[in-house]
């Protein structure tokens, strides 16, 4: 397995262009089993995620070519993918792909809107918390199906079809309103969604479904209206940025001090992290070209921060921060309430010397002079990359095992940071 060793303790000066959103490249590729005509994906991210999903698409006999480079083209221009779902060969999504990212049970709500049957694995437990699928479940049940659970399997049925219907949901779900949205869409009639997710990547999906056919309004609101289409055709989109990714190098540059521009990153993406990056004494200019970052010699200063779904601080930045403020000049309290067991960064950065105090959902970070570094090892993409953080800033070196998650939502991280003068390599074996 791959490592990465980070010899810390350099500054972050140059230029880091983001990629497309993996957490919207997902549902939008996955969006194209509703059509039988080519959805084409443009600013598509290379990321092992993004294969998974086409091992699964391909699995229902959906065709997915990823074009060459064009002309002026370089590896920093995101691929893009055609997809063609003309015929659907399988409506089973087997336990041994579904169980590889949890994402992939989403195609539950497309081959049971357009194929009326769906035989999805279900998609278990995860590191970092039970994540269960009752959202999922119930809105496919008002829009319609019947749901059995058989083997380990979810099997959704609407011969008929689906029917629009009323769907509120009882907690705001990510992966409940795509399961809604993308079903909505092909369902007679109309649909009404409340306390729906108001995530950036919604909006995106929203955006492809508009163009496929189908009406959608409110997306961006907790209200979506949906006025579902008979059939929905072809279409092209290019994908949002990737705000986490953004927010992880802007908390990357303020770690190890030093001025970077991340190029094609909108703030808009993420004004609740850089309003908290502001608080701890970061200088964040927004440009044409991007979100420009900026630390002196002058150190973080401590901040509170509960995550909270969009537009609040966003959960998958949580370790990524907590990485921030192991150094931060005093004590900060960042408390985690969308998933229950999302602290598995605490006890490898403690590794490095940081003092993190854990009390139920909330996190006491006590601020130290240094960190030195350690072999770390995390159990999910996001406390990996905030392990990479607290490497940039630690003393001699840190080396990052497991790094195959770092590699399913960071394209090219470490060519990216060397590129501002990080020494970082990765070790292949
Ligand atoms: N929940 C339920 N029942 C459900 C669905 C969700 O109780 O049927 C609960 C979850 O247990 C959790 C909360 O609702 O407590 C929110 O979960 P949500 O459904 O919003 O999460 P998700 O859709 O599974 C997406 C992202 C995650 C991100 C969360 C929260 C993708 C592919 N995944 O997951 O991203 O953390 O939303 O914003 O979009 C990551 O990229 O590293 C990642 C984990």
């Amino acid at each position: 397995m791959d490592r990465i060793r980070i010899n810390g303790g350099r500054p972050l000066v140059g230029t880091i262009p983001i990629s497309g959103a993996k957490n919207a490249t997902l549902p939008l590729m996955i969006a194209s089993l509703l059509t039988d005509e080519t959805v084409t994906l443009d600013n598509v991210p290379r990321l092992a995620d993004v294969g998974l999903l086409q091992r699964i698409l391909n699995n229902h006999g959906v065709d997915v070519t990823v074009s060459g480079k064009r002309p002026g083209e370089d590896e920093n221009s995101g691929q893009t993918l055609r997809i063609s779902a003309k015929h659907i060969v399988d409506t089973t999504a087997p336990y041994h792909l579904v169980s590889k990212m949890r994402a992939s049970f989403w195609v539950i709500g497309p081959l049971v809107a357009r194929m009326g049957e769906a035989r999805v694995s279900m998609p278990g437990g995860c590191a970092i918390g039970t994540r269960p699928i009752d959202f999922h479940l119930d809105a496919l049940r008002a829009l319609g199906a019947a749901i059995d659970i058989d083997q380990g399997y979810v099997i959704a049925r609407a011969p008929k079809g689906l029917k629009g219907a009323h769907i509120k949901f009882p907690k705001v779900s990510v992966g409940a309103t795509h399961t809604a949205l993308m079903a909505a869409a092909l369902a007679q009639g109309d649909t009404l969604i409340e306390n729906a997710a108001r995530e950036p990547e919604i909006g995106d999906l929203a955006a492809l479904l508009v163009k496929m056919g189908a009406a959608v309004e409110g997306a961006g609101s907790g209200t979506i209206r949906v006025k579902g289409a008979a059939r929905l055709g072809a279409a092209r989109h290019a994908v949002l940025p990737d705000r986490i990714e953004i927010g992880t190098y802007a908390m990357a540059v303020a770690m190890a001090g030093g001025d970077v521009m991340l190029e094609g990153a909108r703030a808009d993406l993420l004004d609740a992290p850089l309003a908290v990056l502001s608080r701890a004494g970061v200088q964040v200019a927004v440009t044409n070209e991007g979100i420009r970052i900026r630390r002196d010699g002058a150190g973080v200063a401590p901040v509170e921060v509960t995550t909270a779904p969009f537009p609040g601080f966003p959960t998958d930045l949580q370790a990524q921060l907590m990485a921030l403020m192991t150094r931060a000049k005093g004590t900060s309290k960042i408390t985690e309430t969308i998933f229950e067991n999302r602290f598995m960064h605490v006890q490898e950065l403690a590794r490095l010397g940081a003092r993190i105090h854990l009390d139920g959902e909330t996190a006491t970070v006590e601020g130290v002079d240094r960190l030195k570094g350690a072999p770390v090892m995390a159990t999910d993409l996001r406390a990996s990359v905030s392990l990479v953080i607290a490497g940039l800033a630690a003393e001699g070196e840190t080396m990052v095992h497991r790094v195959y998650h770092l590699d399913r939502g960071f394209e090219r991280l470490e060519q990216k940071l060397v590129r501002c003068g990080a020494a970082i390599e990765r070790i292949a074996g």
